[in-house]
């Protein structure tokens, strides 16, 4: 039975719900998926960190409190956050990076996704920040140490769109995609179209927890921006920074053009695409789009995303799903271990 040692780098939401899906399911896991996962440490910056190459209880990590320092109430713990010491030397195999996203150059992230991947781990992410900023550089530096860097849950937290693209579509000459790539302003749009003007909607998303106390990010599109370059060098095999990205956020939109929209026929949605243009070169955009009401995103309301892709060979092929929440962000983590797991089965099938 395989057993993978994990690391847990930034201890809050995704990384908490991980350690108590595995307090929950690891024996279920056993007997499902063909392994079990031991954590052998844990930091963060607020929580402090600790280690042990013999395993921690994850019961007892979910339940830590949300108190500055609570890792030294741990035996070994301490207040500070060793992230170093944890990522190189606490005996992983595999580091699950779920530390805040820096949009700017994605750090700290980055390097400790660097650190682990020159130590010949797995990594494992949530994090936008150094996949869309550095991410032909990590894949290179993954790809030279042997090891697998995975982040199916930067794009759409748990429902699947990296590898189902990358995979199940392989072979159908995926041309370009559209997505509802951001459930804060898409609740935004809905609840205007239930009559709230744009400030009150955005406190409402405030109030029920889908945005933040600074809602820039999500309403102007910047969040999505990031998405796009992501999904664009993935799928079409693009070459984007941020800046080759238009972006274009939802502020500017009043009732007036809400009731315009449902009076033809159509909704404004905030879409993130890219497409491949005939001389191959790839455009891309974040910005509010009329969608008829027959186009496979204009179904799409409150806080759930979606995104279409389309290909040569099967037009349009849509997949929607939640795109973020902790626990479903967590299951993201877990789909990219099972990866690992299927990848390193195969090559010892094979002898490789
Ligand atoms: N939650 C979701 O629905 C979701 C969905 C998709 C993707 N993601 C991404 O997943 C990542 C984690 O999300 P989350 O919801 O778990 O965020 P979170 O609750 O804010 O947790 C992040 C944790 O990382 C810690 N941290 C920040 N900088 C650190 C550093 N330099 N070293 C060690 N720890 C550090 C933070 O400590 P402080 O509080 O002291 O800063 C915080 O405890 C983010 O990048 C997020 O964008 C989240």
């Amino acid at each position: 039975m395989t057993e993978y040692k994990l690391a847990l780098v930034g201890f809050g939401g995704v990384n908490r719900a991980l350690a108590q899906l595995i307090a929950e399911r690891n024996q279920q896991w056993k007997t499902e998926l063909g392994f079990t996962l031991k954590i052998v440490g844990v930091t963060d910056l607020f929580l402090g960190s600790v280690m042990d190459r013999h395993g921690l209880d994850a019961a007892s990590l979910a339940k830590l409190p949300t108190t500055k320092g609570a890792m030294a109430q741990l035996p070994g713990g301490t207040l500070d956050a060793l992230n170093e010491a944890v990522i190189k030397d606490c005996g992983a195999d595999i580091i699950a990076e779920a530390t805040f996203t820096n949009p700017v150059d994605g750090e700290p992230a980055t390097s400790f996704c660097r650190w682990a991947l020159e130590r010949g781990k797995h990594v494992v992410t949530t994090n936008k920040g150094p996949i869309a900023l550095h991410g032909a550089e990590l894949k290179a530096l993954a790809q030279r140490n042997n090891v697998a860097f995975e982040y199916e849950g930067s794009v759409m937290s748990g429902t699947p769109v990296i590898r189902l693209a990358k995979e199940s579509l392989a072979g159908s000459s995926i041309t370009g995609f559209e997505g509802i790539l951001n459930g804060t302003s898409n609740f935004v749009l809905t609840c205007m179209e239930g009559g709230l003007g744009f400030a009150e909607a955005v406190s409402q998303a405030q109030a029920l927890g889908y945005a933040e106390a600074d809602p820039t990010a999500d309403v102007e599109g910047h969040d999505v921006r990031l998405k796009v370059v992501i999904l664009a060098n993935e799928l079409l095999d693009a070459k984007l920074t941020v800046n080759d990205v238009t972006c274009n956020g939802i502020a500017s939109l009043t009732l007036d053009d809400i009731e315009k929209a449902r009076h033809d026929g159509a909704r404004w949605k905030l879409i993130g695409a890219a497409t491949r243009q005939a001389d191959g070169s790839i455009s891309a955009s974040v910005e509010p789009r009329l969608l008829s009401n027959d186009h496979p995103l204009a179904s799409i309301s409150g806080a759930t995303n979606a995104v279409s892709f389309t290909s040569e060979l099967l037009g349009a092929v849509t997949v929607s799903g939640p795109g973020a929440g902790r626990t479903e962000t967590a299951f993201a983590l877990l789909s990219d271990i099972i990866h690992i797991h299927q990848s390193a089965t195969l090559k010892q099938e094979h002898n490789l």
